[in-house]
């Protein structure tokens, strides 16, 4: 199953917006590597890719957040930290051998998606809203 960027997920902040698509092919490089049998330091450093550029992403959103005083920000850095704990769980799965592990990658993968696209609907666009009723839309992170 191939995950793709939808235009629903636009929040109108260029560089969120970019970072968004970015993570969202990355996850699905990693999850066709593991459809596709890839196991290993293949796998490994994909995760570990998309690891980094998630925080990367949440850190600048985050750093958006704390200077446009956004007041619902400790709570969104918060939602922001219990993803990446969860994208950890995938460590261990790529770790498992044969069905188990197609059956526990399949069930985070769609928890993960499911997660991130909630995330960027609801939280990521609330605070597009604020930095719209405030007019301070960041020009570069
Ligand atoms: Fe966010």
């Amino acid at each position: 199953m191939a995950i793709t960027w939808q235009t629903s997920l636009f929040t109108g902040i260029e560089i969120v917006d970019e970072q968004h698509k970015r993570i969202f092919a990355k996850f699905d490089e990693f999850f066709e590597a593991c459809d596709h049998g890839a196991a290993g330091q293949d796998l490994e450093c994909l995760l570990t890719y998309l690891k980094d550029y998630t925080q990367v992403h949440f850190h600048d959103e985050e750093d958006y957040m704390a200077g446009a005083l956004y007041p619902e920000f400790g709570r969104h850095r918060e939602l922001h930290r219990k993803f990446i704990t969860d994208l950890s769980v995938l460590d261990k799965e790529i770790g498992q051998e044969g069905e188990v592990r197609q059956i526990h990658i399949l069930t985070t993968k769609r928890l993960l998606i499911r997660w991130f696209i909630q995330h960027i609907r609801l939280e990521d666009r609330n605070f597009a809203a604020y930095l719209v009723e405030q007019n301070s839309f960041p020009t570069s992170p």
